[in-house]
């Protein structure tokens, strides 16, 4: 196999090689939220997996040093809003430290389902998810959630994360059943 023809660089791995690599990876766009002492947190994220179906159960990673982290741990719940095409404003705002953390929640309509996690009302989709294990790693806290209620738009619209930039899914190919 010729290994010169793609014009890799192949480095040891750095932080910044790391985050220059993933940066190849496109990411869904969601907001994780949480309902703790009487507030609302929230912070975009694209560190979402599916786990298993049966139960259905996912994971997010979030970093420890953020305030939506915290608030995950002591409320023990928290919600995965996918985010459409309509939701940039509401992705930066998300990612980015306001004065007040709670005026996050002054953008978009918000509901709840059965953890009293904020849930966003034209989500692509919501998963309402109890805690079921915390686990650190590095910077980060790996939280899986068991997914106690869901809701999900009609049609198929997306936001990914790439390249450092929002996108927009343009096409959708067969993928095998
Ligand atoms: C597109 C995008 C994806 C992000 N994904 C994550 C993520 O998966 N995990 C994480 O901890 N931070 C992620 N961040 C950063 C947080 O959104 C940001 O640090 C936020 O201010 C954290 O809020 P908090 O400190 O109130 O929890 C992402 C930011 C952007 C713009």
């Amino acid at each position: 196999m010729d290994h010169s023809a793609g014009q890799q660089d192949f480095a040891e791995c750095s932080r910044d090689d790391f985050r220059m690599a993933m940066r190849k990876l496109i990411g869904g766009v969601a907001l994780i939220c949480t309902h703790s002492d009487n507030r609302p947190y929230g912070m975009t994220a694209t560190a979402v997996c599916s786990v298993s179906a049966d139960p259905p159960t996912l994971l997010v990673c979030l970093n420890r040093k953020g305030s939506t982290c915290s608030a995950v741990s002591e409320s023990g719940a928290f919600s995965v809003n996918l985010l459409g095409p309509e939701n940039v404003e509401l992705a930066s705002t998300f990612a980015s430290a306001p004065a007040d953390l709670q005026d996050r929640f002054s953008v978009g309509e918000w509901t709840m389902l059965k953890t009293g996690a904020p849930i966003l009302q034209n989500s692509s989709a919501s998963f309402d998810c109890e805690v079921v294990e915390e686990l650190d790693s590095g910077s980060h806290r790996i939280f899986i959630g068991q997914v106690r209620a869901v809701s999900r738009s009609q049609d198929d619209k997306a936001l990914g994360y790439f390249a450092g930039g929002f996108v927009i899914p343009a096409q959708l190919l067969q993928a095998p059943a």
